[in-house]
């Protein structure tokens, strides 16, 4: 069975006291949900968000990490390191991580196996751009994002794998994916699963919408089949709309 999850990716948001207000107030407001819901604060705010969120239903999820063990990476964050402060899942393949910072598919694959070595469990992201929608070239984008980062792993790996579906042109922007066009989308996606795969994999594979999501638009897409949930920028970061996104599910 596939799991509700409803996350907020933070991105570079948030200092320290803001963050503590903000995980306190999420836990205070947090409605009685089926969804798992879960906070990605910036690397230096994870730990401090751990001890607060210590016996809540909220989980901490770290936005990225390196591939390597550990070694002469400056700057860099090893699951290690994210594992010892209590950190089990972590957001990779973001499309920001992708255009600013040079991640491409092939790092990605190198991140994932890094990942599940650990056995750590990964948000993937991926999503197409403007120019691969209008060109009606979304499809085969999505699906050789897949391909190159996940298709060769192990079918036991999927148990730890969570897919986040965010096209490009719908971050940040205001603009949102249709709830019909993320439903054709998700249905894609699981269907390009079940043929690299199996049924039983692309069936329990929880897959999450991301892209301007909000209190006004999110209970339409959620209640899209195929849809189960969301990864949330800017929303996430004001509790109110946050707690209204995640009565939507
Ligand atoms: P917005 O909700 O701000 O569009 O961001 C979506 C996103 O990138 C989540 O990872």
């Amino acid at each position: 069975m596939r799991s509700k999850i409803v996350a907020g990716n933070w991105k570079m948001n948030k200092n320290l006291a803001e963050t503590e207000a903000l995980v306190i107030e999420l836990e205070a407001k947090l409605p009685n949900t089926d969804a798992e819901v879960m906070v990605s604060p910036t690397f230096v705010n994870l730990a401090s968000a751990v001890s607060k969120l210590q016996g809540s239903k909220i989980k901490v999820i770290a936005q990225n990490m390196h591939n390597a063990e550990s070694g002469a990476y400056t700057g860099e964050i090893s699951a290690d390191m994210l594992l010892n402060i209590g950190i089990d899942t972590v957001i990779l393949g973001h499309s920001e991580r992708r255009a600013y910072f040079g991640e491409t598919d092939e790092i990605l694959a190198t991140k994932v196996k890094a990942a599940l070595a650990k056995n750590m469990q990964i948000m993937f992201c991926f999503g197409e751009e403007l120019n691969d929608r209008k060109s009606d070239n979304h499809f085969k984008v999505v699906e050789s994002q897949l391909r190159n980062a996940l298709f060769d792993l192990d079918p036991s790996a999927w148990s730890s794998i969570i897919l986040a579906y965010e096209p490009v042109w719908a971050i940040g922007t205001g603009e949102t994916a249709s709830p019909e066009q993320a439903q054709e989308m998700h249905a894609f996606i699981r269907k390009t699963i079940a043929n690299a795969f199996n049924n039983e994999i692309a069936e329990n594979v929880s897959i999450l919408y991301g892209g301007s999501v909000k209190p006004g638009n999110a209970k339409e897409i959620f209640s899209k089949p195929d849809v189960d949930g969301g990864l949330i920028g800017g929303a996430a970061l004001v509790a109110d709309d946050f707690v209204a996104i995640i009565n939507g599910i």
